[in-house]
């Protein structure tokens, strides 16, 4: 099992790049099934969740290739197997993706019932309407879902919620469906403006991604493309705040400063410097954080996945700050590793209270999830004394060798392997 090992009070200095989007790169790369030639990824992440992907394409038969830093050449002609493995797809919530794509090149998909972070409740029954409204009938046994359609016809679909997956799986369902499909209440992401680019490069006829409403108008065929995945911005905001929390100085390299609108408010608000660049971001503090009050909510809004991330800056804040997850049921569980810190958070359904404290203390902690995982590594950089991080394999799914790059902005900050814990056996049964 790794650790990360933190020896906190060191100010992040320098300058840092960004990678690929991760949820960008794990509907594009399912998305190359739609192609009938091969397609080059650019920009690839190199992070757990994306290898996923290429191996789900290699176990169905499509010839994936590592052809330099980040990028991969796929031939999706060779596809034989329109079933994604049980075990390695359950691994990640994005597998989903295979459903659209693999409907939408083939009439049929098998995939098991997505993984993924536990946030609380994570429904796909829009994503099963959206494929409905297609012409596809489905049904779920052993946790699979099978998807079936004798033809896909183009549709009005109304999303009941704002929803990232399903509006990607909808635009990847409709781009070979016959005729004109329209997805009203569609989710405005930066992502999903990345996947209609990708798709269109290929020749598909997309309208409107990045606001409510998306047109698609079917096509007969899709051929093979370059493109490159967008900059994350939510590793991204990561960086930003780790920054600040640390009193640093860095700058933030290959961004897209739209994207990072909302975070950008509010880290301004809270007392943090920011200078825009082009493709580039200058993050520094010279004077005293201050509370802030966050509300998460579907883009443009401030992102649900910078939530924990923003919360542990404003620990270190003055003043009583208040944070509303309007997203997900669950996704204050970091707090009861960050009150280990030494924070004084209170929660109360989707309202967390923090009163900054101004300062953390080092201590064992375990991540668990993506995102509390990063929150944890930023209470251990701005910590005094050590903190050691349990579960790291959370992070690793969506973070590109981030001790790495914290390292080079100064962090002391080290991966290190330790044996799994041994089961503890107890006497009438075989492990406690
Ligand atoms: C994507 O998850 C991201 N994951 C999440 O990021 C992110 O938190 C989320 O979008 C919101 O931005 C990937 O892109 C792989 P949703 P997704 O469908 O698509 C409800 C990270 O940290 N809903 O937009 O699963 C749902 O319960 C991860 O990178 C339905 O009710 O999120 C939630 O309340 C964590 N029915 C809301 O919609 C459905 O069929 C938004 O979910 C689908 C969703």
């Amino acid at each position: 099992m790794d650790k990360f090992i933190i020896k906190g009070g060191r100010r992040l200095t320098g300058e840092v790049t960004i990678s690929g989007a991760k949820n960008a790169a794990v509907a594009i790369l399912p998305a190359v099934i739609l192609s009938d030639e091969p397609c080059i990824i650019e920009n690839v992440p190199s992070i757990s969740d994306v290898n996923i992907c290429l191996r789900i394409l290699t176990e169905m038969g499509a010839e994936v290739a590592n052809i330099g830093k980040d990028a991969y050449r796929i031939d999706p002609t060779t596809i034989e197997n329109f079933c994604v493995p049980y075990e390695t797809a359950r691994k990640m919530r994005a597998s989903y993706y295979f459903l659209g794509a693999l409907l939408g090149k083939f009439n049929k998909a098998r995939v098991s019932m997505p993984g993924g972070c536990p946030l609380g409740d994570r429904p796909i029954d829009q994503h099963l309407k959206a494929f409905a409204a297609l012409g596809a009938k489905y049904t779920l046994s052993q946790g699979m879902i099978d998807l079936k359609a004798d033809k896909l016809r183009g549709s009005q679909i109304f999303f009941d919620v704002v929803t990232v997956g399903a509006t990607m799986n909808a635009m990847l369902a409709a781009v070979k469906a016959e005729g004109l499909t329209i997805i009203e209440n569609a989710a405005k992401e930066p992502h999903i403006v990345d996947l209609a680019n990708f798709l269109n490069s290929m020749g598909a006829n997309i309208m409107g991604a990045g606001t409510d409403v998306i047109k698609i108008r079917g096509v007969d065929k899709l051929r093979g493309c370059t493109y490159a995945v967008i900059p994350d911005q939510i590793e991204a905001g990561t960086f930003m705040a780790a920054i600040a929390a640390t009193k640093g100085d860095a700058v933030i390299k290959n961004v897209i400063p739209k994207h990072l609108e909302s975070i950008t408010k509010k880290m301004e608000k809270i007392g943090v410097n920011i200078e825009q660049f082009d493709d580039s971001i200058h993050v520094w503090v010279d004077g005293p954080l201050v509370k802030a009050n966050i509300k998460t909510a579907p883009h443009p809004g401030f992102p649900t996945d910078m939530q924990s991330q923003i919360a542990t800056l404003l620990t270190l804040a003055e003043g009583t700050s208040i944070i509303t997850e309007n997203i997900w049921e669950q996704r204050f569980r970091y707090v009861d590793e960050l009150r280990r810190m030494g924070a004084d958070i209170t929660v109360n359904g989707k309202v967390a209270l923090i009163e900054g404290t101004g300062k953390l203390m080092g201590a064992p902690v375990k991540a668990c999830d993506l995102r509390a995982g990063a929150a944890l590594i930023i209470a251990g950089l701005a910590a005094s004394g050590v903190t050691e991080i349990e579960d790291i394999f959370h992070i690793e799914r969506g973070y590109d060798c981030m001790e790495g790059k914290l390292r080079a902005l100064g962090a002391d900050i080290e991966k290190i392997s330790v044996p799994d814990k041994p089961q503890i056996k107890s006497a009438d049964s075989k492990t406690a």
